[in-house]
């Protein structure tokens, strides 16, 4: 199955309007979409600027989260719609930090899938288990849980990308080792109807030292980078670690 890999950058809570040279920046770098899809979801505030600059060189951009609702009294936040509306393409959902520190649960999330569908977009679902699951030999039980909550049965394999986050590797430093990712990411694809066509990322520290082991792995179709992708080189490395 020919599955495009997909370089997600999510940017959480950074960026002012003077990161939006960014993009010509990564252009510069040498980030080419002739082999792989690359995706930048900035803070909300820069989505519709960064939407234009992007699409200069092919880039696409996503929100970080988004509502359930299309509309409505719901002060503070952002709809798919409204999203889409800016320029996005695809939005993050259940980031393990939107898990964690605003209580999404699956059934959440599950929700806000749907809501991306509805306005247009292709969620990027993130799934990840804790070291606490992990060590105590929980990992595929808590990931298969989530996936189980989170993916609406509804969606087709090319509606929308899932990414596993190992909680402990993100912004920490330390990745899965690739025997990790390799079983992990397999046990995920033979949990989905139609697996050999979903796009599943990894995310968790990835950096460019390391991302050419792990994005050759069979069942890995890209990444989900944080911090590395703040940095037009770092990511532009990334990339073209994609097709190497
Ligand atoms: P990180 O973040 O690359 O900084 O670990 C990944 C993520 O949270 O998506």
């Amino acid at each position: 199955m020919n599955r495009t890999p997909l370089i997600a950058g999510n940017w959480k809570m950074n960026g002012l309007s003077d990161a939006l040279g960014f993009f010509s920046a990564l252009a510069g770098a040498g980030a080419s979409t002739r082999h792989c899809d690359i995706l930048v979801c900035p803070p909300a505030t820069l989505l519709s600027v960064a939407a234009m600059r992007a699409a200069e060189h092919g880039y696409l951009v996503g929100g970080q989260d988004c509502h359930t609702e299309a509309s409505g009294a719901n002060t503070g936040d952002l709809s798919a719609e409204m999203l889409r509306d800016a320029g996005a393409a695809f939005v993050i959902v259940g980031h393990s930090e939107r898990r964690a520190d605003h209580g999404e649960s699956d059934a959440l999330v599950r929700a806000k899938a749907l809501a991306a569908r509805r306005g247009g977009l292709v969620p990027i679902i993130c799934v990840g288990e804790s070291l606490e699951d992990r060590e105590a030999g929980k990992a595929d039980a808590v990931v298969g849980a989530q996936i189980a909550g989170s993916v609406p049965e509804s969606l087709s394999a090319t509606d929308y990308v899932l990414a596993y986050e190992p909680v402990w590797a993100i912004g920490t430093g330390r990745t899965a080792s690739t025997d990790d990712i390799a079983t992990m990411h397999a046990f995920i694809r033979a949990s989905r109807p139609d697996g050999d066509a979903v796009r599943i990322l990894y995310g968790g520290s990835v950096k460019p030292g390391i991302a050419e082991q792990i994005l050759s792995l069979d069942d890995v179709d890209g990444a989900l980078v944080g911090g590395a992708s703040l940095d037009p080189s770092s990511f532009a490395a990334i990339a073209k670690a994609s097709h190497s």
